[in-house]
């Protein structure tokens, strides 16, 4: 008995919302998905996770929907996330905040255990716990429950992802990179059969900057003024990628994908 987890990249703006809520369900089908993570933090333009459009994410075949630094953006999160423990804030945010980290599930007859954790680097509006004990002690928190650790590691330097995936290699199933918002190509088994991603790209307009219409990224860079990002719509796809777990917790395959939407 095997799982087949599809971890999708981070969901940007509304055109990240539709191409979920439009090819999902059947991606879901065609590809045999027994569970399916999600970064859902820049759902409600860009920045930030909204209540509304969490319920429209879980309800289009999302299972858990994680967060990153701006998990906390939308006020009515911060009251949701404490009702709602399909969607998860990093863990190393302080213990008595709203929301939790960690959401263990059953999937069939296999327990597994959601883990969503913050990068140390280049959030300067953020001071938490250091990622990577925490990591440690949340996945063999895990192991001890009998739970399989699938790590979502939302975090900004290339080096700092990789470097959580070796920390992590041998006793989480996956270890997963968000927050670039672009796939890279480095997906690989580590040894004890962790399967790797420094970054799983994102949900939304791929012939944009991020999932946003490049004329106002430009002028951000140009002008250093404080230019709002505008939502864009060219070439939308659903990106992210695809992992095999046998029974025994380890990780047998990782797989790109990217399916273009689907016309109603
Ligand atoms: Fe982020």
């Amino acid at each position: 008995m095997s799982i087949r987890v599809l971890f999708l990249g981070e969901i940007v703006g509304k055109a990240g919302v539709q191409v979920v809520r439009q090819n999902l369900k059947a991606l879901r089908e065609e590809q045999a998905i027994d569970l399916v993570i999600a970064n859902g933090e820049g759902a409600t333009g860009g920045f930030g996770l909204g209540k509304a459009h969490s319920m429209q994410l879980l309800k289009s075949g999302i299972d858990v929907l994680t967060g990153g630094e701006k998990i906390y953006y939308k006020l009515d999160m911060v009251e949701f996330i404490d009702k709602n423990p399909s969607i998860l804030r990093p863990a190393n945010f302080p213990q008595q905040n709203p929301g939790r980290g960690v959401r263990y599930l059953n999937v069939g007859e296999i327990k597994v255990c959601v883990i969503n954790i913050l990068g140390n680097a280049d959030f300067p509006r953020t001071h938490l716990t250091n990622a990577f004990p925490l990591a440690e002690y949340l996945v063999t928190k895990a192991l001890e429950e009998g739970a399989i650790p699938l790590v979502q590691f939302h975090a900004s330097p290339t080096a700092e992802k990789q470097a959580m995936g070796f920390h992590l290699a041998g006793k989480a199933a996956a270890v997963i990179g968000t927050h670039s918002k672009v796939l890279t190509s480095d997906e690989q088994i580590l040894d004890g059969g962790t399967a790797f991603i420094s970054d799983n790209g994102r949900c939304g307009s791929q012939m944009s900057v991020g999932g946003f219409e490049p004329e106002a990224e430009i002028e951000k860079q140009i002008t250093q003024l404080p230019v709002r990002s505008k939502e864009y719509w060219e070439d939308t796809a659903l990106v992210g990628v695809i992992v095999e777990i046998d029974e025994t917790g380890k990780a047998t395959a990782i797989e790109p994908i990217r399916s273009s939407l689907k016309e109603e």
